[in-house]
């Protein structure tokens, strides 16, 4: 099935220093798609996302959103980072402000959206991540898995074109690591573009359309799961399978 790209990269390269963190990195993200990417620690996963967004510069190759290349700098970028929400580990909720308020702050400030426009807005979000209830609370009297889902609303709420998290189940207690990655599975269901750094296999296996496995700075394969667990070429996809699948 030929897909619409929605996320492109084409010949990107950046370096920290010396180190050659991304190399020649090809990918294609289709519109609806979900695409896995694992890798032991250090091979570029989160220098990956962050380079999508331009949180990180690269220094050679091109990166476009619905087709669009990304600009540099300035409102054009701002306006195309808005575009794509991002989930991190650290939830980065705003510590003073209620749940509902942390939801509703990026579309009055960014979108332009009046404030009760925004909270109706808001209170859909946290309704659809189960969470409704917890809207006047501070981030501080929730648990670890509903403050991740307060963080997927936020994001939700720039209606975003694409979605990318960096290992948001990582930081969480194991009790509540279904309760995100549910979350996560309904948003692919959805048809939400989404870009998912992570160890939870199973999410791989059910969710993804795609497995990007990425190691020193490469993409090595770029697979279905199916294939990709049942039949992983590299030698250092089967290490790192091997040494995952066996705790
Ligand atoms: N800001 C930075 N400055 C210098 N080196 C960095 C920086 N961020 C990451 N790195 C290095 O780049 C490599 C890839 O990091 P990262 O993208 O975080 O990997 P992963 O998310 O796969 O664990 C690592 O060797 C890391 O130490
Ligand atoms: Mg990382």
């Amino acid at each position: 099935m030929a897909v619409d790209p929605l996320i492109e990269l084409r010949h990107v390269n950046k370096y920290f220093g010396e180190l050659h963190v991304l190399q020649d990195i090809d990918l294609t993200v289709g519109k609806g798609e979900v695409v896995v990417v694992i890798g032991p620690s250090g091979s570029g996963k989160s220098t990956l996302c962050r380079a999508i967004n331009r949180l990180e510069p690269v220094e050679s190759g091109e990166i476009r959103l619905d087709g669009q290349p990304l600009a540099e700098e300035g409102r054009e970028l701002a306006r195309l980072r808005a575009e794509i929400g991002m989930v991190f580990q650290s939830f980065n909720l705003f510590a003073h402000k209620t749940v509902l308020q942390n939801v509703s702050l990026a579309q009055t400030k960014v979108r332009g959206r009046k404030k009760a426009q925004a909270d109706k807005r808001s209170l859909e979000l946290l309704d659809r991540v189960g969470l409704a209830s917890q809207a006047p609370k501070y981030p501080a009297q929730l648990s670890g898995g509903q403050q991740q889902r307060v963080a997927i609303a936020r994001a939700l709420a720039m209606d975003p074109k694409a979605l990318l998290f960096d290992e948001p189940t990582s930081a969480l207690d194991p009790e509540m690591i279904n309760e995100v990655l549910e979350v996560m599975q309904q948003l692919a269901r959805d048809g939400m573009t989404m870009v998912v750094v992570t160890h939870e296999m199973g999410f791989a296996r059910s969710a993804a359309d795609r497995v990007v496995f990425m190691a020193d700075g490469r993409i090595v394969e770029d697979r279905t799961p199916e294939e990709f667990f049942t039949d992983p070429r590299s030698d250092r996809a089967k290490d790192f399978l091997s040494k995952i699948l066996t705790h």
